[in-house]
């Protein structure tokens, strides 16, 4: 079954666990690749909507893996089994993704990969807050739109609130996509920085410029 980038990237990060949890699956596309490949040996396919809990149902016995994976009507990681290793989170937004791992009890997961549609900066916060350590990262472009990956894995490291907002590895290795994403967002503020009227904005807006610059220097 075909799978876009932004999954497939998502998907490498599961190979070696024992069992996967697919937060928000949808189609179950995710688990369906993870367990037909053998990355992982088995799954749980979770989503808290009708509509697609019987999408990834429907999917999951099409391919005849019922035995495998695992189909759940649930809250975020509120119904993993504990042996549940490995947990994918992806396609939402970063506040949705942050508040889905601070919620519930971890018990077993060693690792979170993470692809938040915007404020990766409240995913790293919350990892942090959990004790998960970020053993990975990418800024990446599928179909035009550009995404971050986070892989984190269980173990408390220390980050300043630079590493918070763009990300650790992000920093030292400066990719390209990410690199782009600043020189946008540089580009967007000092277009409306002539017709910002208020003292506080524009003093706001000439420290975030500032730092943008350091960031990418
Ligand atoms: C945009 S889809 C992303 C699907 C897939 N993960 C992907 O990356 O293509 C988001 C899915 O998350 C589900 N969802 C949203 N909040 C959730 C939660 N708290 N627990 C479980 N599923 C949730 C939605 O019902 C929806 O199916």
């Amino acid at each position: 079954m075909k799978i876009s980038k932004r999954l497939s990237i998502c998907l490498k990060y599961t190979e070696g666990f024992n069992k996967l949890a697919d937060i928000g699956t949808d189609h179950a596309l995710l688990p369906i690749n993870a367990v037909t490949l053998g990355y992982v040996s088995s799954a749980q396919a979770i989503d808290n909507k009708q509509g697609p809990f019987v999408i990834a149902y429907s999917n999951v016995l099409k391919y005849e893996l019922n035995n495998k994976i695992e189909v759940v009507l649930g809250d975020g990681i509120n119904k993993i089994d504990s042996d549940v290793d490995c947990v994918v989170i992806s396609g939402m937004g970063g506040s949705l993704v942050s508040d889905i791992i601070l919620k519930d009890d971890k018990q077993n997961i060693k690792r979170f990969i993470l692809q938040p549609n915007n404020d990766s900066n409240l995913v790293r916060k919350a990892l942090s807050d959990i004790g998960f350590h970020i053993a990975d990262e990418l800024v990446f472009s599928d179909n035009n739109k550009i995404y971050d990956l986070i892989v984190a894995d269980s173990g408390f490291k220390q980050y300043n609130d630079l590493e918070i907002e763009f990300g650790p590895i992000n920093l030292k290795e400066k990719p390209h996509f990410f690199i782009q994403r600043i020189e946008k967002e540089t580009a967007k503020l000092k277009k409306v920085l002539p017709h910002i009227t208020t003292e506080s904005r524009k003093t706001e807006i000439i420290s975030r410029l500032k730092l943008l610059e350091e960031v990418i220097r």
